[in-house]
């Protein structure tokens, strides 16, 4: 069976946010086809970004969807919020979210797609019987709350067992790989299974973004 194109969803945590804007059109002219937005409140995650009005903020010149990935604590409470910001694609961390399958309902009755997010150390047991509620699965290949960090390899064997999962249970969900993804293990990640493909420190850290992001699609086929 012939698979999709690879969708490339930079994570703006490493750009510069002082020169947000052109930082934003810039990976977006250089080939972006999803902007990865995180959203960490400082408990659930070490660390702390920003909340609905910096999403909405972005969503006034972005032109790709927004993909935002909430690493709170209490990730019901937000989801009317960042909607009406503009997300498009909203996940929620099963490790947070005592009743996940109510919350993805509330985010998809928003009119916007509904993801869960698994840790490292997460198993995909504990998705298995809500997988008709999602609409994209996010698998962290690092432990959440800072770019840069390393892939940690035995990941890609989750991947493969999340593709057998959800092609067993007969769902469509989109699979999306988040952390240390780099032009070394893009190809492994995609073989795997994945169908969005998060990067942050290896695209930002370069001067030429289009050549990066070339690059992943190509090793991507
Ligand atoms: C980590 C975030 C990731 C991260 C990815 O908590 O969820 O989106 O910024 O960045 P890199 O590619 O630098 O690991
Ligand atoms: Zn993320």
């Amino acid at each position: 069976m012939k698979k999709n194109n690879v969708l490339i969803a930079p994570s703006i945590l490493s750009a510069d946010f002082g020169r947000l804007k052109e930082e934003i059109e810039k990976v977006e002219e250089a080939g972006a086809n999803i902007l990865h937005l995180d959203i960490m409140d400082g408990h659930f995650v070490p660390n702390l970004t920003f909340g609905p009005y910096g999403v909405s903020c972005i969503k006034k010149y972005a032109k790709k969807p927004l993909d935002v990935h909430l690493m709170l604590t209490n990730p019901d409470h937000f989801i009317k919020a960042f909607a009406d910001a503009g997300a498009d694609m909203l996940s929620v961390h099963i490790e947070a979210a005592l009743h996940i399958q109510r919350t993805l309902e509330e985010i998809k009755k928003v009119g916007i797609k509904a993801g869960v997010a698994l840790n490292p150390a997460t198993p995909l047991d504990t998705i298995k019987y809500i997988l008709p509620y999602v609409d994209f699965i996010l698998i962290m290949s690092v432990n959440p709350g800072f770019g840069g960090q390393k892939f940690l390899t035995p990941i890609l064997r989750k991947i493969r067992d999340c593709k057998t999962l959800c092609m067993k249970e007969g769902v469509k969900c989109q699979i999306e790989v988040d952390g240390g993804i780099d032009l070394s293990n893009v190809s492994d990640v995609w073989k795997a299974g994945t169908d969005i493909i998060v990067s942050g420190n290896s695209i930002f850290k370069e001067k030429d973004y289009s050549l990066v992001i070339k690059k992943m699609k190509e090793l991507c086929k």
